[in-house]
Order: C-alpha cells, then sequence, then structure tokens
C-alpha cells in the first residue's frame, strides 16, 4: 500500500491592523487562536498517518476515533477563520457587488433583508459561525449557523461571507451582550471585491 501523504498547512498571514471598531490587540489574539488550529490540524494529520502506518485504524479504537473527530473541528477551525480574515479588509468602503445584491435579492428580495436576517443568524446564542454559502444545486445565496467550526456546514456549498461569532472575536471589544455591534463592525470591515470573486468563482465551478 502507498503511504499516505503527509499534509502540512503554513498559517497564513493577514494585513489587517485598523479595521473599524475590531481592534488590533483583538486581530492578535484571533491570529494567535488561528495559528493553534492550523498546528493541530497538522498534527492529528500526523496523528492519523502513524496510526494507519502502524495498523490501528479501527472505529473500535477510542484513540483512533477521538483523533479521526477531532479533524473535523481543528481542520474547519483552521479553514473558517482564513475566510473570515480573508473577508475583512482595512480599506473597506466599496459597496456589495451587483451580482451579489442580484443573488441575495433573487431569495430575500433585497440585500437590507438578507443582511438582516445574517446579523440575526450571527446574533443567536452559542459559539459559532453565520455564513452566506452559494448552493451550487439551485444556484442560490443562503445563510447558515454553524455550532462551534463543523456542525451545520453543508457539503458542495460555497462558503461566500464568513463571520466569526465565537466571543473570543469580539470580547475584548465589547461585552458578551453587545454582540451586535461587533456585528455592525463585521460588516463596516467587509471586502465585498473578496466577496464578489468568491461567488464568481462558484457560479464557474
Ligand atoms: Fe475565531
Amino acid at each position: 500500500m502507498a503511504p499516505l501523504a503527509q499534509q502540512s498547512y503554513a498559517p497564513k498571514k493577514f494585513d489587517l491592523s485598523g479595521l473599524k471598531g475590531i481592534s488590533d490587540n483583538t486581530l492578535q489574539v484571533h491570529f494567535g487562536l488561528y495559528e493553534g488550529y492550523v498546528k493541530n490540524t497538522n498534527l492529528l494529520n500526523d496523528q492519523l498517518a502513524e496510526q494507519v502506518k502502524a495498523g490501528k485504524a479501527a472505529g473500535a479504537d477510542p484513540h483512533f476515533a477521538e483523533l479521526t473527530r477531532r479533524l473535523g473541528f481543528e481542520c474547519n477551525g483552521m479553514v473558517l477563520h482564513e475566510y473570515y480574515f480573508e473577508n475583512m479588509t482595512k480599506n473597506a468602503g466599496a459597496a456589495p457587488s451587483s451580482a451579489f445584491g442580484e443573488a441575495v435579492a433573487a431569495t430575500h428580495g433585497d440585500f437590507d433583508t438578507w443582511k438582516k436576517d445574517f446579523s440575526a443568524i450571527g446574533g443567536m446564542r452559542g459559539v459559532g459561525w453565520a455564513i452566506a454559502y452559494y448552493n451550487p444545486r439551485a444556484g442560490r445565496v443562503s445563510n447558515h449557523w454553524i455550532t462551534l467550526h463543523e456542525v451545520g456546514n453543508i457539503a458542495g456549498f460555497v462558503p461566500l461571507l464568513v463571520m466569526d461569532v465565537w466571543e473570543h472575536a469580539f470580547l475584548l471589544d465589547y461585552k458578551p451582550a453587545e454582540r451586535s455591534k461587533y456585528i455592525e463592525s463585521f460588516f463596516a470591515n467587509v471586502d465585498w471585491a473578496v466577496v464578489q470573486q468568491r461567488l464568481g468563482a462558484a457560479k464557474g465551478r
């Protein structure tokens, strides 16, 4: 049997200093947490490859099962943070593209109604993510709640706009009950050009 290919991810760097309403201090802490997900994803992949090599890949083995379950958490923690940091910019100001506006108008009637829905999902109790996905089968955009990092993602759907609503994303800048203020700050920093690129790529698949 061919040996499993070892995957190793390098943490990405994000130049976001100077966002509106999200402090550099918050960003520094958040980058550190993100790098922890990259490290743990690499570690889990290595440990799982060793288990396979040692013939210990067995569903009834609790150690193997626990490592496997953790992979979804750590790997999605890495990937979703990359989407999140990449869809913000310190030079925000541009309006959402007309293509994105039309896409959300098709499902919600207009952009403001879509935004209200997305923000309401972000304000749900618990920690997780609000994500606007493109559904390639239906050709539509829909908003979803993701618990932790891995529960609620839909296979094949393409993330267009990703917002972290774990408390570490805003607690240094806002009180726990002020999540809505953080959500407004997030929207003030959205890089709509990135969202448009993601939409265009998703439609072209
Ligand atoms: Fe986070």
